[in-house]
């Protein structure tokens, strides 16, 4: 369903007469998403996540490697030529706050990509909206009701029927609940669940919260840095990982005693800038195993097992310790 090959981002923000400063936000990462499948993205803030999210929807640009859609290479498609592209994939955002039009009301809002996608209008229009909102469980009452007059928790199942409104085939989720209160969550996470699974939708769902990736995502990749370090099915990634940033990220999460990996490191510092990453594996300035090789040579990306991949030179040696 999506494919990134070798995609990377990267922001100039040079100042004018102070030379060039340039963001790598995104480099060089490989993902395939297989149609139906619910793949996480996860990594500390700045990792990258919604950038790769944003750039598979070609909201922002691509400065290397190829984004693939349903086979198609829309890696340059043109702002005004994104029509379909906006029909087969959609973005929910982290904020469902600043997403919805103050001055629209929801059936307005929820509207807006039929009347600009096709040609219902009137009666069907409104009867189309009723049919979304009910999807995701919100009655018709709400209808004529304004953003300010829902909670959070509303808001956010508004802009999920708003980004289901055209029958996309990918829906990238960033932090679909990560404003809203614990309870909520559940609620929505749970509804997500079993919109993926009724409706055959692809998900690209990223988060920090890897409690909510295992409970959604059947496979997970893991960012640093605007790379990838380790991919996989999430059972596997989550009870064996191997590459030292995964293991400690893990180790932060209080899992029940049974499925908590043995005691990593905890992650120590914070993550270096995209504008001048560290040489060689770019986690060697925060990895408690890094050797000499890490600080000179970026390690290959290579598989352990048929769906277990990892980048870190000495994954073996750390596995067996
Ligand atoms: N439009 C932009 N211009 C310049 N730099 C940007 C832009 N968008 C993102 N960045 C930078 O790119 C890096 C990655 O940002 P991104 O938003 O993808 O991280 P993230 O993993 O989603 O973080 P979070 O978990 O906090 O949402 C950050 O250093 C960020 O400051
Ligand atoms: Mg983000």
């Amino acid at each position: 369903m999506l494919e990134l090959r070798n995609l990377s981002v990267h922001f100039d923000v040079s100042k004018r007469g102070k030379g060039k400063t340039i963001v790598r936000a995104v480099n060089g990462i490989n993902l395939n998403i297989g149609r139906g499948e619910a793949v996480a993205l996860v990594g500390e803030s700045g990792s990258g996540k919604s950038t790769v999210g944003k750039a598979a929807l070609r909201l922002v640009d691509t400065t290397d490697g190829h984004i693939l859609l349903d086979g198609v290479d829309i890696t340059h498609l043109e702002r005004g030529r994104q029509m379909p592209l906006r029909r087969k994939a959609q973005m929910v955002f982290q904020d469902p706050h600043s997403a919805l039009n103050p001055r629209m009301n929801i059936l307005r809002s929820v509207a807006e990509p039929l009347i600009l996608h096709t040609a219902l209008r009137g009666q069907a229009l409104t009867r189309r909206v009723i049919e979304l909102l009910e999807i995701v469980g919100l009655q018709a009452q709400f209808l004529y009701r304004y953003q300010h007059e829902l909670s959070g928790g509303q808001k956010q199942r508004v802009c999920i029927a708003r980004a289901i409104a055209l029958n996309p085939d990918l829906l990238v989720l960033d932090e679909p609940t990560s404003a809203l209160d614990v309870s909520v969550q559940a609620q929505i996470l749970e509804f997500l669940k079993t919109l993926q699974s009724d409706l055959g939708l692809t998900f690209l769902f990223i988060s920090h919260n890897l409690a909510v990736v295992r409970y959604l995502c059947s496979r997970v990749a893991v960012m640093y840095l605007g790379r990838i370090v380790e991919e996989g099915a999430t059972e596997t990634v989550f009870t064996t990982p191997k590459h030292p940033y995964t293991q400690a990220l893990l180790s932060a999460v209080p899992w029940p005693e049974a499925t908590q990996p043995k005691g990593h490191a905890p992650l120590v510092g914070d993550i270096p800038s995209p504008v001048n990453p560290p040489s060689g594996c770019s986690f060697h300035t925060r990895c408690p195993f890094a050797r000499e090789r890490c600080r000179a040579e970026a390690p290959t990306w290579r598989a352990l097992a048929p769906d277990h991949l990892v980048a870190c030179h000495f994954a073996e040696d750390l596995a067996a310790s």
